[in-house]
């Protein structure tokens, strides 16, 4: 074979061209199809958001209407996948459920397998865009031992989520608007992120022309480990430790700086952001709004907030260009909203979910082939079988 480059980690490799979002490290730029992330998270609502990844374009209302119209019609799932729900323990990590139950749907979806034609891949679309809410609040009312439910059609997507995951059975549950809006910010920021792990999974997996589900629960299981989307479950731990340990935040920058110890300081430094994280910005002056307007006092908010002062102080962070990330505040706020910690990276799949779209159906569109890295093999060179009497 031909000269092969090694790039671990692919740290300087482009594996596509994208049109859908804009980002720049250097000067903590990001933009959706040309909007900035700022402009976004202020006005739009997550469903028109997911469009325009989508989509490529805002959408008009009649576009919005008839999307939403589109996914009430599907968003019923199938009743035999509450058994498959049923046979998880209670205890289970609602990440390995939610991808799970992502794959489950294929059986009870057969047709969203096959896409070949724009069609197609518009009704798979819809379909997940339809059921994955109903998994996500499957899976937190599977783990609090509440009856699922299917929510209010009459509610906008958003609004619909909420009621789903927290409605109890006798109660006339009416969504407060500030968590609305929390939440709608939240899964905006999260949207996309162009070609990260979860979606380069997607992209990859998708490449060998496995289906959308697939490729999406696939990109579920990648989002799972705590140095990607996994952070935000692991950054509320980290503080919860340190609070109960006495607040001694020193002690942990000093663990962090440690090169003999593994740990790390949670919801810092990223692979591209070497400036800022413009969504960790957002976030956290929203967790001072949302946290004010819902009279909540956290005092692990504190602790974080003195953990990003001395971090940012400290020449071990600023010679290595580490900044909070998306997830070191966003933990905070799903607290805030009543969601439970081990629920916050389902939370972030459930953002995600239209830029993996969005990036699964790029890639077929433009006819990608199969995703195959090259390596530089290391092994030993051709040697003789060994028979079991002489190892
Ligand atoms: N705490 C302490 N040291 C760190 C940290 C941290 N959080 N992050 C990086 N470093 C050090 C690292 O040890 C290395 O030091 P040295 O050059 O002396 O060996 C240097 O900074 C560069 O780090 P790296 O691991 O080579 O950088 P990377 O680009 O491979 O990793 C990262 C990026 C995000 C995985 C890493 O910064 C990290 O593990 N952060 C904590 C987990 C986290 O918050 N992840 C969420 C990322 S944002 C949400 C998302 O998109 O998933």
């Amino acid at each position: 074979g031909g000269l092969i480059t090694l790039d671990p980690g692919y740290k300087n490799t482009g594996s596509c061209e994208s049109a859908i979002t804009f980002l720049n490290g250097e000067e903590g730029i990001l933009r959706y199809r040309g909007y900035a992330i700022e402009e976004l998270a202020d006005n739009a609502s997550f469903l028109e958001v997911a469009y325009l990844l989508i989509f490529g374009e805002l959408p008009t209302q009649q576009q919005l209407d008839k999307l939403y119209a589109d996914i009430k019609r599907e968003s019923n799932v199938d009743e035999e996948m509450k058994k498959i729900l049923d046979g998880f323990p209670k205890s289970a990590h609602p990440m390995g459920v939610l991808s799970s139950l992502t794959s489950a749907l294929i059986a009870f979806n057969p047709s969203a397998v096959n896409v070949d034609s724009e069609e197609d891949m518009y009704n798979a679309i819809i379909k997940l865009l339809a059921k994955f809410p109903v998994l996500v609040a499957w899976t937190l009312r599977k783990r609090q031992g509440q009856p699922l439910d299917y929510g209010d059609s009459s509610l906008g997507y958003v609004e619909n989520i909420l009621k789903m995951m927290f409605k109890k059975p006798s109660e006339n549950y009416e969504v407060d608007p500030v968590v609305a809006s929390a939440l709608n910010k939240l899964l905006i920021l999260h949207a996309d992120h162009e070609q990260n792990c979860s979606t380069s999974t997607v992209r990859i997996v998708g490449s060998s022309h496995a289906g959308l589900f697939a490729s999406i629960s696939a990109g579920i299981s990648a989002l799972w480990g705590p140095l990607h989307g996994g952070a935000n479950q692991a950054v509320i731990e980290m503080l919860e430790g340190i609070k109960q340990d006495g607040g001694d935040t020193k002690k942990y920058m000093k663990k962090a700086k440690d090169k003999n110890d593994p740990f790390r300081l949670m919801g810092f430094g990223h692979r591209v952001y070497k400036n800022f994280d413009p969504r960790a910005k957002i976030i956290k002056k929203s967790a001072d709004e949302v946290l004010g307007k819902l009279g909540v006092q956290d005092p692990v908010l504190d602790i974080a907030k003195g953990l990003e002062k001395e971090a940012l102080e400290d020449s071990y962070f600023v010679d290595r260009k580490l900044y909070p990330n998306v997830d070191f505040y966003s933990g905070i706020i799903y607290r805030a909203l009543g969601i439970p910690t081990e629920m916050f990276t389902v939370m972030f799949a459930l953002g995600r979910l239209p830029g993996w779209i969005a990036q699964w159906r790029e890639m077929r569109l433009k006819k990608e082939p199969i995703g195959r890295p090259r390596q530089v093999y290391t092994g030993e060179n051709l040697r003789s079988f060994k028979p079991m009497s002489n190892r």
